[in-house]
């Protein structure tokens, strides 16, 4: 997908400019999104799934200006996947519930359709045994992979995952992030949140540096974690792997 997101501003009306005339544009398979805590990465993902309005600028997808206002957002909104860091599923839903219900509230399958693909997907990521269970019942791990499977199933042209992982043991970090590594090589295009940096390097083709609210740095990942070439993302690169074997 064509992405390009342009001067964009967001202030939650006190004042402080949480993005400053942020700019992104490129073809996008996979892009990894790194960068400080409080930088500005879950609102810019907030704006381009059309949850929150910018404050000024213009994102445009595969040449289509998203119109921000409630009415068009809805659409919007339907043609995106989304993944949150954690508790994203219905409590009082078993797993296969928690697919199909969307798939039968908001895009208008029938239930029969609804269960088929939802099946489809539990089998494909080995959740099967998980269907009927609520989400307590289920591990942090298998509740994420779920929630992948959620937001796929009604095939969206775009996934967005904010920290996926962030909340679960490095075990199962790992079998969420082999799923999200399969769905690389699908017709999606993946914008991920994340502060797996070998992850981000090695199975996300583009990396974006985003700090203070800009873009301060982007690129080919392999290229950008080789050869930084800002001083901040320098900085943040020798922070973050300080301690990694
Ligand atoms: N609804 C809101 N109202 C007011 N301020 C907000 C709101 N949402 C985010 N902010 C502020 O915007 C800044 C950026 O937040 P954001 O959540 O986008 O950062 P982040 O890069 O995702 O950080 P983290 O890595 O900790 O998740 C923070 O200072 C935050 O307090
Ligand atoms: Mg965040």
């Amino acid at each position: 997908m064509r992405i390009e997101i342009n001067n964009i501003c967001k202030d939650f009306g006190n004042g402080r400019m949480v993005l400053n005339d942020f700019s992104y544009s490129g073809d996008v398979k996979t892009l990894a999104v790194i960068g400080p805590s409080g930088g500005g990465k879950s609102t810019l993902l907030r704006i381009i799934g059309g949850l929150i309005p910018p404050t000024s600028g213009e994102v445009i997808l595969d040449g289509l200006r998203v119109d921000f206002t409630e009415k068009n957002l809805v659409a919007h909104r339907r043609r995106i996947g989304f993944v949150f860091q954690s508790k994203g599923l219905f409590a009082h839903l078993s797993a296969i519930d928690n697919i199909t219900m969307p798939l039968c509230n908001v895009y208008g399958y029938n239930k029969k359709d609804a269960l088929k693909t939802a099946s489809a997907l539990l089998e494909r990521f080995d959740l099967e045994q998980d269907a009927h269970k609520r989400p307590s019942e289920l591990s942090g791990g298998q509740q994420q992979r779920i929630a992948i499977a959620r937001a796929i199933a009604a095939r969206p042209s775009l996934l967005l995952l904010d920290e996926p992982t962030s909340a679960l043991d490095p075990e199962l970090t790992n079998e969420v992030l082999a799923m999200i590594s399969e769905l690389t090589r699908e017709q999606l295009s993946i914008i991920l949140v994340t502060h797996e940096m070998g992850f981000a390097k090695k199975a996300c083709e583009k990396v974006m540096f985003l700090s203070g609210g800009k873009n301060i740095e982007s690129g080919n990942s392999m290229e950008l974690f080789a050869r930084p070439r800002t001083h901040e993302l320098k900085i943040f690169l020798g922070k973050v792997l300080e301690w990694k074997a």
